[in-house]
């Protein structure tokens, strides 16, 4: 059975990508080296010294070169907006310089002119998991305060060359994901296992402040723009009615909650001061600081949403699954992706409806999809693949958002994550596929690099055009 729309007319349809896991030319146009360039592996392994052949994200699926071709793809789907995010070591190759560096600012002319073309409005990204290495090699990344200084300058300058022309930012991607991996998501070389409570969470306070001071730099440069926060999304259930096991996983939301609290009502929320106290940790919080974060709160709330955990207070009942950058206990009333992302919809729909309760900001739903292998067949001459299991998976949680809508939930837009096939995050793979668009490479780094459409293409592009009547229940 379709759906009726209740999309508002101006839903906001696309698809999301970040530059280190599409561009590839890791050292064309004067950039700089970033952390991806250390990180092979994603996640999975140590961080190695220097960049290594083995690094799929060195040419990636060659976004840089091939854009406006894969541009009038996602024009073709209809695309009303596309986020990407600006590589910072593209702009900035080191990181701590005064100037930035032309060539890579005229790159991202040359993407907006395209997007433009088709009137398709950016969703720009400033910082993806994809810090210049020098600030981590240098500075220890964000533990560092200088590197508010540095972020603030960059974002000077995307605002002044672009604000006139990109409408939607994102200050940092998942930022709360550094509480689990501190140099993917806050270029801290220091080990996780080394790195103390309280720099980590000096580090969450310096870019707390780095991101109202960008929010900022938007007011004064760029009237138009709209400064959206970029939080990791997983709703923690009890896993019992055990009230020990509901304060546990009112405990859990709150460590990803409390950036949004930060973000929105610009002061630090009690309970999170009580873990900090609890922690042992003293954070250097200056009066500036202070005043920096209550007035320079955000226009809107973006997150992504993969999947659901289960929470206990019973360290037996404790069965840790995996997860997106962080796991939690496995839900056992859910079935899981390939990669043992647990898949719920519904808690898609739980999420728009908490964040808008508590914010009464908009919301935008920047990432969202499910990562699988595919498996590339011929029909009638034609190569794609038939990814029903892909297409379930984003109608199931489209027809969420329908209905938090039907909520009264504001939700501003919808952009899956990879609508192309990218290199993964957590675990630098090609094969672990999001996209609307297959790209010929592999693992081992072969393959052509050509694009094919997928059977979600057609199906995606008729869901825009109907503006989500053609979902089924
Ligand atoms: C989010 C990140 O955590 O999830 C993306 O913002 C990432 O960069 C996406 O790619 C999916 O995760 P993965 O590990 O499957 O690529």
């Amino acid at each position: 059975m379709t759906v009726s729309s209740t999309f508002p007319a101006d839903f906001l349809w696309g698809g999301a990508t970040a530059a280190n896991q599409i561009e590839g030319a890791y050292n064309e146009g004067g950039k700089g080296l970033s952390i991806q360039d250390v990180m092979p592996k994603g996640i999975t392994t140590p961080r190695t010294e220097g960049p290594t052949d083995d690094n799929l994200k060195q040419v990636a699926i060659d976004f840089y070169h091939r854009y406006a071709e894969d541009i009038a793809l996602f024009a073709e789907m209809g695309f009303k907006t596309f986020r990407f995010s600006i590589a910072w070591s593209r702009i900035f190759p080191l990181g701590d310089e005064t100037e930035p560096n032309e060539e890579g600012l005229a790159f991202y002319d040359r993407m907006i002119d395209e997007c433009e073309k088709y009137g398709i409005e950016p969703l720009v990204t400033m910082s993806h998991y994809e810090t210049p290495l020098h600030l981590t090699d240098t500075y220890d990344g964000w533990v560092n305060r200088d590197l508010i200084g540095f972020y603030e300058r960059y974002s000077r300058v995307l605002f002044a060359r672009y604000g006139a022309r990109v409408k939607y930012w994102l200050t940092f991607n998942e930022i709360n994901s550094v509480l689990h991996a501190p140099l993917m998501s806050g270029g801290i070389n220091t080990p996780k296992d080394q790195l103390s409570k309280t720099d980590l969470y000096q580090a969450i306070h310096n870019e707390l402040v780095a991101s109202a001071l960008a929010t900022k730099a938007a007011r004064e440069l760029a009237p138009n723009a709209q400064v959206g926060c970029m939080v990791l999304a997983m709703p923690a259930y009890p896993l019992t009615p055990d009230p020990d096991d509901v304060m546990a996983s009112l405990t859990t939301e709150r460590t990803n909650l409390a950036f949004g609290d930060i973000h929105v009502r610009g002061e630090y929320p009690g309970y999170y001061l009580r873990s900090l106290r609890d922690q042992g940790v003293e954070l250097t919080i200056t009066d500036e600081d202070r005043a920096l974060l209550k007035e320079y709160t955000v226009d809107f709330v973006s997150f992504s949403y993969y999947m659901s955990v289960a929470e206990t207070a019973d360290d037996s009942k404790r069965v840790i699954g995996e997860g997106n950058i962080m796991g939690g206990v496995s839900n056992p009333t859910l079935k899981a992706s390939e990669w043992g992302w647990q898949i719920d919809p519904v808690g898609l729909r739980i999420v728009l409806n908490q964040f808008w309760d508590r914010w009464q900001k908009p919301l935008f739903i920047v990432e969202n999809g499910l990562g699988a292998r595919d498996q590339l067949i011929e029909i009638d001459g034609r190569k794609t693949v038939n990814d029903d299991y892909r297409i379930n998976y984003l109608n199931d949680h489209l027809v969420q958002v329908g209905e938090a809508i039907t909520d009264g939930v504001d939700v501003m837009g919808y952009t899956p994550w990879g609508c192309i096939d990218l290199v993964s995050a957590s675990t630098a793979q090609l094969s672990k596929r999001y996209g609307f668009i297959y790209v010929d490479r592999n693992d081992d780094g072969s393959g052509t690099l050509d694009r094919y459409k997928k059977k979600s293409f057609d199906w995606y592009a008729e869901v825009i055009k109907s503006n989500g009547a053609s979902l089924t229940r």
